[in-house]
């Protein structure tokens, strides 16, 4: 089966919500995975149906195709929280989180430690599998350690389970989420498995991921970080394909956005909670624009969506009165100077 989804966005642990997946599809994505979710409270659903989980799990109209993602280690419990999540009717995919490095998760045995532990990968890949009529997916990082890169094997053998896909995160577990992204490390996993492969790691505009794409010889590319600060990556993206011009976004589209999100996530959350999440979106979205420092600052005090519009909404015709509405990247923190 040819694969027609290229740029994805990737899982992120409390980011990759409903709210904010909509908005990445909004502007092109062709494809999103919700944050990670532990078989394990997944198999006491009821009790653990927090407000968080309850967003993560919602697929709002408008999304595009979306993997639900699993997390564990015990293979009849991710059979069986494979199974709920069909059950739910509303994904696309199962994914298969092998690539979280944080010492909790590894320490159970989740995540990359399962690259260490190729057997037990192998049944938790199988007890998924035989769960699940839906197509599955497995994320992995190249390995543990450089002395221990089991990714070829382990994208081989869910080409052999009639897996959909495969993501590589580009670096191992020990190397976290810096250093090198080993674009040959990639290669060698697009060719040790027959199925579509996705390059991630490392891509922070538009050309790096049709470069990443092309080096690497990946069916696809998949973006986390870089959709954080840029939501419209992917759209930036469909502009460089297309030969149209990529400029940085200006305050009213950056404004726009996190209005849009914010309103979003207060229809899935209780508005002080979503609106306590918006500051972190605000930072990335405003940084480099004239003034945001005091608008951050006075986001502090801000818990309901009227005030968040009418703060914006006053910063934004501020900057348009001062023409002023271009990102500048001297007042931008280091990351986000690099342009699109
Ligand atoms: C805040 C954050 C949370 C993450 N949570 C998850 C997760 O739940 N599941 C997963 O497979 N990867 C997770 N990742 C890893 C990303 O999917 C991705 O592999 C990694 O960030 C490298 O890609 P990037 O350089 O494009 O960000 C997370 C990364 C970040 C930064």
């Amino acid at each position: 089966m040819t694969e027609t989804r290229r740029f994805v966005l990737a899982p992120m642990d409390g980011m990759t919500r409903a709210s904010f997946r909509l908005v990445c599809f909004e502007y092109g994505a062709e494809g999103a995975t919700t944050e990670m979710i532990q078989s394990l409270a997944l198999g006491r659903a009821k009790r653990r149906l927090s407000d968080t989980f309850a967003e993560t799990m919602v697929r709002l109209p408008g999304e595009g195709n979306l993997a639900a993602q699993l997390i564990g280690s015990v293979p009849a419990m991710m059979g069986a929280s494979a199974r709920k999540l069909t059950d739910m009717g509303r994904f696309d995919a199962i994914d298969i989180n092998m690539g979280c490095p944080a010492r909790k998760v590894v320490g159970s045995g989740n995540g990359s430690a399962l690259l260490k532990d190729p057997d037990r990968a192998l049944a938790v890949m199988r007890a998924v599998r035989e769960n699940t009529d839906l197509p599955v997916r497995l994320k992995l990082r190249l390995g543990w350690d450089p002395e221990h890169i089991t990714a070829p094997e382990l994208a081989r053998a869910a080409g052999e389970l009639g897996f959909e896909s495969v993501t590589v995160h580009g670096r191992t577990r020990t190397q976290m989420y810096s250093g090198d992204v080993d674009i040959d490390g990639i290669r060698r996993v697009v060719a040790a498995t027959s199925i579509p492969v996705y390059a991630n790691g490392g891509v922070t505009r538009a050309r790096d991921a049709l470069s990443f794409l092309a080096a690497t010889g990946a069916a696809g590319v998949s973006i986390g970080r870089a959709a954080l600060k840029r939501p419209w990556i992917f759209d930036d993206i469909r502009r460089l394909e297309a030969g149209e011009p990529v400029t940085e976004r200006d305050a009213g589209e950056r404004v726009r956005v996190l209005e849009r999100l914010a309103a979003l996530a207060c229809g899935l959350r209780p508005e002080p909670v979503a609106i306590a999440e918006m500051r972190k979106f605000s930072a990335w979205l405003l940084n480099g624009l004239t003034g945001s420092a005091d608008i951050l600052k006075a986001l502090n005090t801000v818990v309901t969506l009227d005030n968040y519009r009418a703060l914006m909404d006053t910063y934004l015709n501020t900057l348009i009165r001062e023409n002023d509405t271009q990102i500048h990247p001297e007042l931008a923190g280091e990351e986000s100077l690099d342009t699109v």
